[in-house]
């Protein structure tokens, strides 16, 4: 595990893996500033997931994320937010060569975006990446189960721990995760009884999204989680808000307003006696 970063008054890793077993950990994604500061008070943690890439670059997979994306978004999150705990995704392309090669994209992000933590796809076979990042002083979190960068290769978004050999899979990659002094790992679309497993197997806290409610932690990604999905919403979400239908039905509202001229009236526009100089 890394050593303790001074973080100021924000949730650490450390803070993060101290509750394993504890409270449920509160995660979402976040991708922009105004994001971040509404969610900011309510979570432990934010992710800049690479789903930036689909979610508001309309890419198909998440594979469209780049490097300078990630830290885009990642400086974005990081002035919106004062409390949380922000990881960005490692995207992927920057990882995966070598030690090295994750090793100072790691350093790239967290010195370009301040932020605490990255995160990582894969176990066993990207285990020497994650040990590499954790020996530069820098915290991990690990994605196993359902790892959306793979989805080409794995032909389609497919659900892990269906058969025997997956489930024994599966736990060698939390074990190595684990061993490579990662602070948590994601568990994604794994079967229940299987996430469930896996938490009470390792000793760092689980974070589930399509998982189990056993997980240490949940985390869901923001968009789909306020209805702002306009493709496919995967079954493990839940929405707790449908802005899809608010921002349509304003727009639809605006639109007919504008044709209308009801649009702007007296109060949105100056009058010469106004005496406010400020919009
Ligand atoms: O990119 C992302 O949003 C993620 C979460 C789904 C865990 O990796």
């Amino acid at each position: 595990m890394a050593p303790e970063r001074s973080t100021g008054n924000r949730i650490s890793a450390q803070d993060i893996r101290r509750r394993k077993g504890g409270v449920p950990i509160v995660c979402l994604t976040a991708y922009t500033y105004p994001i971040a500061r509404m969610l900011d008070p309510h979570v432990d943690l934010l992710l800049v997931g690479d789903s930036v890439a689909m979610v508001l670059h309309g890419h198909v997979t998440t594979l469209g994320a780049s490097l300078e994306m990630m830290i885009a978004h990642g400086q974005a999150v990081m002035r919106g937010s004062t409390k949380a705990c922000v990881v960005v995704d490692m995207p992927a392309g920057s990882y995966e060569a070598s030690a090295a090669q994750a090793a100072a994209s790691a350093r790239r992000i967290v010195n370009e975006t301040g932020c605490q933590a990255v995160k990582l796809e894969g176990g066993v076979d990207m285990a020497a990446q994650m040990a590499a990042i954790v020996t530069e002083g820098i915290p991990v979190m690990g994605h196993i189960g359902l790892q959306p960068q793979s989805v080409e290769k794995d032909g389609g978004y497919k659900i892990k721990g269906r058969t025997h050999e997956n489930v024994a899979a599966l736990f060698r990659d939390a074990e190595a995760v684990e061993k490579a002094g990662a602070f948590s790992v994601v568990i994604e679309g794994t079967v229940e009884a299987v996430a469930s497993d896996l938490t009470r197997h390792v000793a760092i806290p689980t974070i589930g999204i399509g998982a189990s409610g056993d997980c240490d932690g949940q985390i869901l990604v923001i968009d789909d989680m306020i209805g702002m999905t306009v493709d496919r919403v995967p079954k493990f979400v839940k929405e707790y808000a449908n802005l899809r239908d608010t921002i349509s039905h304003a727009a639809a509202r605006y639109a007919a307003e504008v044709r209308s001229r009801a649009f702007p009236g007296p109060d949105h526009v100056f009058s010469a006696t106004s005496g406010k100089d400020k919009a």
